[in-house]
Parts: C-alpha cells; structure tokens; sequence
C-alpha cells in the first residue's frame, strides 16, 4: 500500500514522554553498556538535522512528497534525541548544547567539505540519486527501530521499554516511508537499481559510524547484535533489503557486522 503522506504530516509530532517518570533511572540504573549504546544513539539521533542539510542540496529536495516527510522527520528524530538526553542525564552523563557541538567539531573539515562533493555527485546522477537516498532512509530506519527492540529486550528496565517503545513506533512510520519510495524508485528505472546497488555495496556503514568513533559502532554492535537473537536480527534487515528490486544477495548488514569483528 502507498504511504499516505497527508495523514503521516497530520499525525507526526514530539515523542511523549510526559507520563515517565525520569526518576526510575536514579532507582534503578541502566547498564554500563546499554548507557554506551544509549549515548551512541542519542548522539546519531541529535545528528538527524546535519544529514538533512546534506540532502537537501541533492535532487531529492525537488519532490514534495520527499521534502515533507524530511521536515516532519528531523522534527520527530530531534525529540528522540532529547529524550534519551534525559535519560542520560538521570546518569550524570553530559548531553546538551555543548555536548552536541563538541560532537560536530569532532567531526572536523571533512564533514564540511564532503557533503560539497556529495551533492555534486547527486546533482550530475539526477533524479535517480533520490531512489539511493530512499533506500538507504529504509535501510538506516530497519537499523535503529531494531537497535531500539534489542536494547529494550537486553536491558529489560520497564521505563526504557516504555520511551524506546514510542520511539519505534515512530521509527516504523519513517522506514515506512523510506521503504515504499524506495521500492517505487527502483522498480521504475533499471539505471536506478544500478546506481543503489553500487553506492550501497561500496559506502553503507551501520548507522552513525561516520559520526561516532569506530570503537563505539563496534561496542554497540557487540553488544545489540553478537548474540543469536542478533544474529537473526541482522538476517531479518538483511531479508527486507534483498526484497527491494535489484537488491537481492547484497548482504549488506551481515558483511558490515563482518566487518566490526561479529561472526
Ligand atoms: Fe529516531
Ligand atoms: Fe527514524
């Protein structure tokens, strides 16, 4: 069924966090390592508004299907990224203005100048880079919303449950979005499905790994995903990428994790 852009801009807002009470972290703490996957994705979330200035130079910014769903997108990611703040707060982990630029300036002057080069590429390719952009969207989206599950299944704290359960909610709503663009996208231009394959096979990196530090995508990813239910958790995004059209045996997911020392 097609994505009914009208009703998701109708319905998207701010993750409600009014009923948690923040103070169940101070009872009872996370864990050491499910406070560093949440620092990982609270960070990546906070990030959302700098990926979307590096997209909007692209031709995806013509299609106002596209141009829609991104504002109603980095609004709804900016409120996931605060509300893990909180939670990291509860901690006595720093979050914040300050926290956020030290993030970005980490990230130095290549993260000024590769978007540059990026949007040139998209520009000379056309309107086939906006099917790359989509699927790579449905791709990213698959990730966090299983990330999220696995990290609510490990820790099993009733409070994280209960934000990290909203948040999927929302993150369903984007892969959703993302996935039927894709399909479409590709499905409709041969040159397309190349384009993706190609770009996917030779830059995708688990999400947040050009933001964070190498050692922290791997711990995260040891941590979410080194068990069997991980394992099955990556066959499954794995499985959903090999249903898009001309992406099927890409193992894209399982090779990254490869590639970060899982087995
Ligand atoms: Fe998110
Ligand atoms: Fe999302």
């Amino acid at each position: 069924m097609a994505f009914d852009i009208e009703e998701y801009q109708s319905r998207a807002g701010r993750v409600q966090d009014d009923d948690i009470d923040y103070e169940e972290f101070v009872r009872r703490p996370l864990s050491a390592d499910a406070l560093r996957s949440l620092r990982y994705m609270a960070d990546i979330e906070s990030h959302t508004v700098c990926y979307l200035r590096d997209l909007l130079v692209t031709p995806s910014h013509i299609d106002p299907a596209v141009t829609t769903f991104l504002t109603m997108w980095v609004f709804e990611e900016h409120w996931h990224g605060e509300v893990l703040a909180k939670v990291l707060e509860r901690h006595g982990v720093a979050t914040g203005a300050a926290h956020i630029t030290a993030v970005r300036q980490r990230l130095g002057w290549r993260d000024r100048v590769a978007p540059i080069g990026q949007a040139l590429l998209a520009n000379i390719v056309g309107n086939d880079f906006v099917a790359v952009h989509m699927t790579w969207g449905a791709i990213n989206e698959w990730s966090a919303h299983a990330g999220y599950a696995r990290l609510a299944e490990l820790e099993d704290h009733p409070a994280l449950t209960t934000l990290l359960t909203r948040i999927m909610r929302q993150e369903s709503r984007h892969a959703a979005f993302y996935a039927s663009q894709a399909r479409d996208r590709l499905a409709a231009s041969g040159r397309a499905r190349t384009l993706t394959r190609f770009a996917l096979k030779r830059f995708w990196e688990p999400v947040g790994a050009g933001v964070a530090p190498r050692s922290e995508t791997r711990h995260m990813l040891h941590f979410l995903l080194g068990d069997a239910q991980g394992r099955r958790t990556i066959d499954q995004i794995d499985d959903r990428i090999h249903r898009l059209p001309g992406l099927g045996g890409l193992s894209l997911v399982r090779r990254a994790a490869v590639g970060y020392g899982l087995s």
